[in-house]
């Protein structure tokens, strides 16, 4: 049953210069071939990447896009009818911004807070001076798994009018508030729920978000979550997933966030090693077995030792064997209490299979550069690239911010509590125009540098701001 060596898909793992590589080859272990790699570099690259593709003769490439080479990767994509791009390039459209999370929830009708997009910054204003208040104003596009680091709230007009002057935000994309009680992650596996937790604020806060010091606790995350999840992966005809589900004070879910590209431990990144090989293989590789609210075990472990553990595997339910844990242990969920083997057979894992259409066409949807802000220059700030990468350097870095090294550095040395000594680590880090990317596109970087904390950053952020709009 299922391929031969011969027989199989010849895979690639999609990499880019200066992004984080979610899978590699331990990921997908006892595949018999050779797993190509294909590598881009970003600037003008684009058909040598295309060419690379091709003389390795690669069917299937794996690998998430990150949102600055989205409409690059949607054009290679079409260059390349015979790849199969795994996630595909319209599951992967909500990694590129808020706002495409946004239309396609809008799309498939799943339930979000109720959101504002704006192209036309005197309509955007117009409306913000009538509407009400608190609202919540995040940047659409940029680097966001940076947890709350450009969402902000507003009470009122005056407050969004101020920082709409400063940030210049663009498209101006803004929601209601909602007020919850936590944020919960979920991550799925060709629909299947395989690890959930509460995000908890710290007391009296109102973000969610654990990297802004808030408590995280796998345990009893509720039915409605889950299934959202799983409606949501659907709709986006994803092979793997991560799902933030807003938990409302009122009760209601509502999807926050949503992507292929997110943070997981190693183990996790087996599973969707191990999907990914039985999927391709038409059986041949067995199919993992994810039981439900396993996360409530292996939460348990500290999280130092779960970096580590590497392809956990779970034997399935079998009647006759009642020392089975999974098979034996009830839980209350919903209305009622099961056996968590029910469950799996009630969230089952599901062979997600490639679509042969385009669904998210840039033609229509590439709202941003087609409706890039034209006064932009005026504003003296850097329109986003249509690509840039997270962090370029050398001379693939076009900058549209004027600041000599020396003008930086004193800058930088205006910062209160920022020494020569600290300048010094920090420029032995980041080159000077690695700095001013970081700066405009993902200040957290900065954390990268010993001894510079999140604070700092922060206090380095609003003097380059205050630079900008001078
Ligand atoms: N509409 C909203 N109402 C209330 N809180 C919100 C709203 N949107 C986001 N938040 C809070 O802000 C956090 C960050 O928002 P999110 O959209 O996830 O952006 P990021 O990309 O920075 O993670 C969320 O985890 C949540 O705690
Ligand atoms: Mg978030």
């Amino acid at each position: 049953m299922g391929l031969s060596n011969k027989e199989l898909p010849k895979l690639g793992f999609l990499y880019m210069d200066y992004v984080l590589r979610f899978f590699d080859y331990s990921n997908f272990k006892g595949w018999p071939n050779k797993i190509e790699t294909v590598t881009y570099h970003w600037g003008k690259d684009k058909d040598r990447f295309i060419q690379e593709v091709k003389d390795k003769k690669i069917d299937v490439l794996i690998g998430n896009i990150p949102a600055t080479a989205y409409e690059t990767f949607r054009e290679i994509a079409r260059e390349l009818p015979h790849v199969r791009f795994i996630p595909s390039l319209d599951t992967q459209f909500s990694n590129k911004s808020k706002e495409n999370v946004t239309r396609f929830a809008w799309k498939y009708n799943l339930p979000i807070p109720k959101t504002y997009i704006y192209y036309n910054r005197e309509n955007g204003d117009k409306f913000l001076k009538k509407t009400e208040y608190p609202k919540i104003v995040k940047k659409s596009y940029g680097p966001s798994n940076y947890g709350g680091y450009f969402v902000h709230k507003v009470d009122s007009y005056a407050e969004a009018k101020k920082l709409y002057d400063k940030k210049k935000y663009h498209p101006m994309y803004f929601q209601d508030f909602v007020p919850m009680e936590a944020d919960i992650r979920v991550m799925l596996i060709g629909h299947k729920p395989v690890c959930a937790f509460w995000r908890r604020a710290p007391e009296g806060e109102w973000l969610t978000n654990t990297s802004q010091g808030g408590s995280m606790d796998y345990m009893d995350v509720p039915k409605n979550v889950l299934d959202l999840a799983v409606r949501v992966s659907k709709a986006a005809n994803a092979e793997y997933w991560a799902c933030d589900v807003a938990y409302g004070k009122d009760g209601k879910v509502r999807i926050l966030e949503c992507a292929t590209a997110f943070a997981a431990f190693p183990y996790i990144r087996d599973w969707i090693g191990q999907y990914l090989m039985w999927s391709l293989s038409e059986g041949r590789f067995r199919k993992p077995h994810m039981p439900m609210f396993n996360w409530e075990e292996l939460g348990k472990i500290s999280p130092d030792l779960l970096r580590t553990m590497r392809h956990i595997t779970f034997g399935k339910y079998n009647a006759s064997y009642d020392g089975s844990y999974f098979g034996n242990k009830k839980k209350m969920y919903g209305e009622g209490e099961y056996y968590l083997h029910e469950l799996d057979s009630a969230y089952k894992m599901f062979d997600v299979k490639e679509r042969t259409f385009e669904e998210w066409p840039s033609e229509k949807w590439n709202y941003q550069d087609r409706f890039a802000l034209k006064n932009i220059k005026s504003m003296k700030v850097p329109a986003l690239k249509k690509e840039e990468a997270p962090i370029p350097s050398g001379d693939e870095a076009s900058l549209a911010i004027e600041i000599s090294e020396d003008q930086l550095e004193i800058l930088l040395l205006s910062v209160k509590g920022l020494t020569e000594k600290k300048l010094k680590k920090i420029l032995n880090f980041y080159n000077h125009e690695e700095l001013i990317n970081i700066l405009e596109m993902d200040p957290r970087a900065l954390e990268n540098v010993k001894g510079i904390k999140i604070k700092m950053v922060e206090k380095i952020t609003a003097v380059w701001d205050e630079y900008k709009t001078k």
